[in-house]
């Protein structure tokens, strides 16, 4: 029993060891170029989908009308679009630049559109850590956050005046 206990002790402080290593003799990539370690997305997404939890479903207090779109519409050109794309056009030098490269959300790419929109308001509201993808609760109103969130939702059915602001 002893010697099994041993074992165990000495298998995990190897783990350790060799963790270490791997992360300060050059194992862990840090350039923005090149994949992901394995199981890196796998952890990430798991990590972020139970943080987030029931809060996906929370609904938005604002309606997706004209007023609040032509809102998103701003508040995307002014912080986001520099990562997440203008309307039709190629990705900035910035997102391409970028580990992980951030989606592009405006048409023609789908973006979003499919995800709750609490999901996409607790992203911009919090943040992802170490992805580039800042956190806004401190800088954009809650009713701004909710207002880009519905545009994203809606990226694909978006009304004249907010597609006017966004390809403006
Ligand atoms: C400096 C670059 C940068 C800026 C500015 C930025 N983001 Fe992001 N964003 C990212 C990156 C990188 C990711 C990808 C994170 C990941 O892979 O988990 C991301 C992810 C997201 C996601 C999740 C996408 C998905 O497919 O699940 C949403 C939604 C989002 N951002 C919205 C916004 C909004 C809205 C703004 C502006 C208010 C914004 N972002 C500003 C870099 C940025």
């Amino acid at each position: 029993m002893k010697n099994v206990i041993v074992g165990i002790l000495l298998g995990v402080a190897l783990c350790l060891v060799g963790g270490f290593l791997f992360l300060t003799r050059g194992g862990m990539p840090v350039k923005t170029e090149g994949g992901p370690l394995p199981f890196e997305l796998y952890l990430a997404h798991a990590a972020l989908r139970s943080a987030i939890g029931t809060e996906a479903d929370r609904p938005s207090p604002i309606p997706a009308d004209e007023k609040n779109l032509v809102g998103g519409a701003h508040v995307y050109r002014a912080q986001c679009s520099v990562c997440h794309g203008e309307w039709g056009r190629l990705p900035s030098a910035i997102a391409k630049g970028m580990f992980p490269q951030p989606p592009q959300l405006l048409p023609p790419k789908t973006g979003v559109t499919d995800d709750p929109v609490g999901e996409t308001y607790w992203k911009v509201r919090n943040g992802i850590r170490l992805t580039g993808m800042p956190g806004y609760g401190s800088s954009l109103s809650d009713t701004e956050i909710w207002q880009v969130s519905l545009l994203l939702l809606h990226a694909q059915e978006l009304p004249p005046p907010a597609k006017d602001v966004l390809q403006r």
